[in-house]
C-alpha cells in the first residue's frame, strides 16, 4: 500500500510541468538581474498581478499560453542574463538588441531549443562566443555585433544549418574564420 502511495506521489512530482508561472518566475528571476532601468518601464508594469503575456516586451503562444517572444531592444536596460532564461522552454524569438546588457551568456540558454531569432547586437557582452549556440538547431538569425566578444569564432556555427542572417561585425575576435563556415 506504502509502495502504491509512494509511487503514485512520484507521478504527480514529475508530471507537474512547466506552465506559465515558471515563465513568470524566469521573467522576474531576469527582472532582479536588470540594475538600471533608465525609463522605469519595469517596476510597475512587470506585476504579479497580471499575466506575463501582457507584460511590455512579451508575446505569447496562443494554443499553450507560454512567451514565445521577448523584445526589450531599445528599452535601455542595464544588467546581465540569469542562467533561469534557460527556462522560457517556448521561446522561438529574443531581441535584446541596443541595450547595456553585460557578463556572459549562461550555458542553460542552450536548453532554448526552439529559438528562431537572436538578437544581442549592441550590447556589452564578453568571453567567448559560446560554442553550444549550435543547439539552436532551428536558428534563421543571428546578431552579435557590436559587444565584446572575444577569442576565435566556434566552428561549431557551421552547424547551422538553418542559418540565414549572421551579423558579427565589431567584436574582438581573433584567428581565422572557421572552415565550417562554409557548410553554411
Ligand atoms: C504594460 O505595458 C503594456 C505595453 O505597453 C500595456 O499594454 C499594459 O497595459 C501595461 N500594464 C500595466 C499593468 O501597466
Ligand atoms: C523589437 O522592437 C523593435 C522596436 O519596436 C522593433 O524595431 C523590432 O523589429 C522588434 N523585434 C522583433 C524581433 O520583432
Ligand atoms: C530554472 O532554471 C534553473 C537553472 O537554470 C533551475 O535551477 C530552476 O529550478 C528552474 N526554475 C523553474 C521554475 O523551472
Ligand atoms: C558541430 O560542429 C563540430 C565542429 O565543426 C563537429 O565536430 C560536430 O560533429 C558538429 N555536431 C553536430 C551535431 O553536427
Amino acid at each position: 500500500m506504502s509502495l502504491l502511495l509512494f509511487a503514485a506521489f512520484r507521478v504527480t512530482l514529475s508530471t507537474n510541468p512547466p506552465n506559465l508561472y515558471t515563465d513568470q518566475s524566469t521573467l522576474l528571476a531576469l527582472k532582479s538581474h536588470i540594475t538600471h532601468d533608465l525609463h522605469n518601464l519595469l517596476a510597475t508594469n512587470w506585476s504579479t498581478s497580471i499575466s506575463v503575456c501582457n507584460w511590455v516586451g512579451e508575446t505569447c503562444g496562443s494554443r499553450h499560453h507560454r512567451v514565445t517572444a521577448m523584445n526589450l531592444s531599445t528599452m535601455d536596460f542595464t544588467g546581465t542574463i540569469p542562467s533561469q532564461l534557460g527556462n522560457l522552454s517556448f521561446l522561438a524569438s529574443l531581441d535584446f538588441r541596443h541595450s547595456s546588457f553585460h557578463g556572459s551568456l549562461p550555458t542553460e540558454l542552450a536548453n532554448l531549443h526552439r529559438l528562431k531569432y537572436l538578437n544581442f547586437g549592441s550590447n556589452s557582452f564578453r568571453r567567448e562566443i559560446p560554442s553550444w549556440f549550435d543547439y539552436f538547431a532551428k536558428l534563421q538569425g543571428l546578431w552579435l555585433y557590436m559587444n565584446n566578444f572575444n577569442g576565435v569564432i566556434p566552428s561549431t556555427l557551421g552547424n547551422l544549418s538553418k542559418l540565414e542572417t549572421l551579423s558579427l561585425y565589431d567584436n574582438n575576435f581573433k584567428g581565422q574564420i572557421p572552415i565550417t563556415m562554409g557548410n553554411l
